[in-house]
């Protein structure tokens, strides 16, 4: 068997799409989850392009036993240095470095000549050896790349001392023939002195494809994201790459993943719940839709005999393990950290308490507690981890005609203050008068409200992505509430929050491709 490398992005290339950012906990919960669900490199961030960054690539790189961690880094010294640094601690590590090597992005982007190119590459790795044994290098924009480049650029980093040549199709543009006839050639000429990995984005929808033509075309590495999440499209989503070679042996014959499928549709779970991005309903694998069927004659089918309508059994990635909790308001606290387990958390013994005593308060309030109930109420926490600021109490009013107002008392420092507002709506005149308390001005710029489970009863999950200075990045808060208002005041407060808890952290630094070492 040769076992296919999955390399997962969702923490970088993931948290490229829109809305998507994660806090360092929450990364450091999914990095934990990707290590159970087997992922053999996972791609922590990219730790010179921020220190919250940093911060979460090295904590995982302490954390993480049995993956390896990589961080990205342009080919600048300076980004290699964080990158080296980041990861120092990791059992096993990588440095990933890339530029591009289309002559669309060389002239136009790099206002570089394909020998600057070469030599900045060639410096990169050079350096990245200097912290690493394991240096992937990657040719940016590959698919638009001439293949002749490839082979000279391939040569040097190679001599360099790259491990891995990664060949992305950055912008989505090929079709499955085009990438398995450029993987085969570029995997040809570079037998037993590197592997060849592919990164698909998903433009055309073609990510999945893509990548699994390379795969029989000689890749050894297939680069992948979790619900397809990233930069615009998307990348090719783990779940579908994963299941497709383990669904149709008959044609991957040979083929296999270190992938523990039966955490694939837990880790999804963890990831929609963290970046408040659901798959798709009929999302292939994950999607809520993905093994009901609706028809009465497909109903007949699977009734009679499973294989009638269906390729792949839901046990098979987890799927029979969701369930509703057995466990009531008389429950005991072993029995919801065995849960909690389960659904891929591990906490310490303070926010194991916390949140037990969040369950038990559900629990009184709640008749059915399902599994996303249980994933909302730990993620909403971790989202909002350091509380300057906590809502105590909140009184509404509105009326057809009148004019909505809030007031809102707010515990900060120790100190409880209210204050009231009017705005155009309630949710306007909850957020003026909490801006008007802390004496922040957020600008909201998404505003989204889901049910968590089932049931008029259903917890409301709001997220609000919130700008609190203009310079810096959007801020993400989640809430969670039985009360659809009190979800939204928790929500925009846990922003603040996160905004406080990051100051400093959050400055980008200006990431261009141009910026010389
Ligand atoms: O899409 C891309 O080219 C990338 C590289 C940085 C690998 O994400
Ligand atoms: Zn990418």
């Amino acid at each position: 068997m040769e076992i296919i490398k999955i390399f997962d992005t969702t923490l970088r290339d993931g948290e490229q799409s829109p809305g998507a950012s994660m806090n360092t906990e929450e990364k450091i919960q999914i990095a934990a989850q990707l290590e159970r669900l087997g992922v053999d490199i996972i791609e922590a961030g990219f730790a010179a392009a921020s220190p919250g960054d940093f911060d979460a690539v090295s904590k995982i790189a302490q954390r993480v036993q049995n993956s390896t961690i990589c961080s990205l880094a342009r080919a600048i010294d300076a980004d290699i240095k964080a990158a080296g640094e980041a990861i120092a601690a990791a059992k096993m590590k990588r440095i990933h470095t890339f530029i591009a090597t289309s002559p669309i992005h060389m002239q136009y982007k790099l206002k570089m000549t394909p020998d600057e190119v070469i030599r900045r590459a060639v410096r990169a790795v050079e350096y990245a050896r200097e912290f690493v044994d394991d240096v992937e290098f990657s040719c940016e924009d590959a698919g638009r790349s001439e293949i002749g480049f490839m082979k000279e650029i391939t040569d040097a980093v190679i001599e360099a001392g790259a491990t891995t040549i990664n060949l992305p199709d950055t912008v989505g543009f090929r079709l499955p023939s085009e990438i398995g006839a450029m993987v085969k050639e570029m995997s040809e000429y570079t037998k037993g002195r590197a592997i060849i990995s592919v990164h698909n984005h998903n433009d055309l929808g073609l990510g999945v494809a893509n990548s699994l033509e390379a795969i029989t075309n000689g890749a050894g590495q297939v680069e992948c994201t979790i619900n397809g999440l990233g930069e615009r499209a998307g990348n090719a989503a783990l779940e579908e790459i994963v299941m497709a070679i383990k669904t149709r042996q008959d044609i991957f014959k040979g083929f296999d993943t270190n992938i523990n499928t039966k955490e694939i549709y837990p880790t999804s779970r963890l990831i929609a719940n963290i970046t408040s991005i659901e798959p798709q309903p009929n999302k292939a694998i994950v999607g809520k839709n993905a093994f009901a069927h609706e028809s009465g004659i497909h109903q007949d089918g699977v009734l009679k005999h499973k294989e009638t309508y269906e390729i792949i059994r839901p046990e098979d990635i987890g799927l029979d393990m969701e369930d509703t909790l057995v466990l009531g308001k008389h429950s005991g606290r072993a029995a919801f950290k065995d849960k909690l387990a389960k659904l891929g958390f591990t906490l310490s013994d303070d926010e194991l308490n916390s949140a037990f005593e969040r369950f038990k308060e559900l629990a009184d309030k709640k008749k059915d507690i399902y599994d996303d109930d249980i994933r909302a109420l730990v993620t909403s926490e971790m989202a909002n981890i350091e509380k300057a600021y906590e809502l105590v109490a909140m009184q509404l009013m509105d009326s057809t005609g009148g004019v909505p107002s809030a007031a809102v008392t707010i515990r900060h420092n120790d100190e409880d203050i209210t204050d009231a507002g009017i705005g155009d709506g309630t949710i306007d005149a909850v957020f003026k008068t909490i801006d008007r308390i802390t004496g922040y001005q957020g600008q909201l710029i998404d505003y989204k409200v889901k049910s968590v489970s089932q049931g008029k009863d259903a917890l409301a999950n709001v997220t609000v992505k919130v700008t609190f200075n203009e310079n810096e990045p959007a801020i993400i808060g989640h809430g969670l509430s039985l009360d659809t208002m009190l979800a939204s005041a928790k929500a925009y407060i846990g922003a603040l929050n996160s905004y406080l808890s990051m100051e400093g952290k959050l400055k980008l630094r200006q990431m261009d491709s141009t910026e010389t070492i």
